[in-house]
């Protein structure tokens, strides 16, 4: 696992996004697609900006992309405006050339007793497709990587969770109030995670300084469910001065 520290979010978010860009260019090159594992928030918002930049201005096209997110509220249906699926239809792929059958998400409606097989079969798809390529995260204040909350191991997979209350708090403002934020999601295990050949991580602002400096200097730990990325053969954080200040 590295890190590193850049001047600006700006210039983080070029540099990932270049290398993004290169993947897909070369597997398109060789006649492949590429799997990416994507995730939403305020984190990558920045990023997905960029790939749209690179579409739209230097001609990258997402025709052999295939997506995979993270995670979903439980509850929310697509046209919900606080559903990932329209965080992510907003955001990047409404602007990108993307195929509309290579975009996966977890589903946020799916009843509760078919819950079990959608994972399932949500892991069964990843894996059919070749497995993640790179997988994009962000880090919530608990240490959760997709919404995978503190006692999340690392032998977890796609499953239903009850989200933190530290969670829910930092996306009450969002949703008008904390009463109004969803108490499940659906979101890839950390074992799913792990699985991706390669983990960027992104990380902004003082806010992430305490937990950034858990997940990479403290214990490999499910309470911290993004410390496993110290295991991961390939696993890069993306961080400014002020998310980097406590390493
Ligand atoms: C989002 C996700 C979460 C976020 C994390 C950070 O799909 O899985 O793990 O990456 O909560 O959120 P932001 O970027 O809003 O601080």
């Amino acid at each position: 696992m590295t890190y590193e520290v850049f001047a600006t979010q700006q210039e983080a978010v070029k540099n990932l996004a270049a290398e993004v860009a290169e993947l897909i260019r070369s597997r398109a090159a060789e006649g492949k697609g590429v799997v990416l594992g994507l995730a939403t928030g305020a984190s990558p918002l920045g990023f997905y900006a960029e790939l749209i930049r690179l579409h739209k201005e230097e001609g990258l096209s997402f025709k052999n992309v295939t997506t995979f997110n993270l995670d979903e509220y439980y509850g929310l249906p697509r046209e919900h405006v606080e559903s990932y699926w329209y965080f992510m239809h907003t955001n990047l792929f409404n602007h990108i050339d993307i195929p509309a059958e290579n975009i996966n998400l977890p589903s946020g409606t799916v009843a509760q007793e078919d819950i079990e097989a959608h994972c399932q079969a949500y892991e069964d798809k990843i894996k059919a497709c070749g497995g993640l390529d790179l997988q994009i995260l962000g880090i919530g204040r608990t240490g959760h990587i997709g919404f995978n909350e503190p006692g999340s191991d690392d032998t977890t997979r796609t499953r239903q969770v009850h989200l933190d209350d530290l969670t829910k708090t930092d996306a009450a403002p969002a949703f008008g109030g904390f009463e109004n934020v969803p108490s499940y999601a659906i979101t890839m295990g950390v074992a799913t995670i792990m699985d991706a050949k390669k983990l960027r991580l992104m990380a902004w602002g003082e806010k992430k300084a305490s937990i950034v400096n858990k997940a990479i200097n403290g214990p490999v730990t499910a309470d911290v469910a993004a410390s496993y990325l110290q295991k991961h053969p390939d696993a890069k954080y993306f961080l400014d001065a002020a998310a980097a200040s406590e390493l």
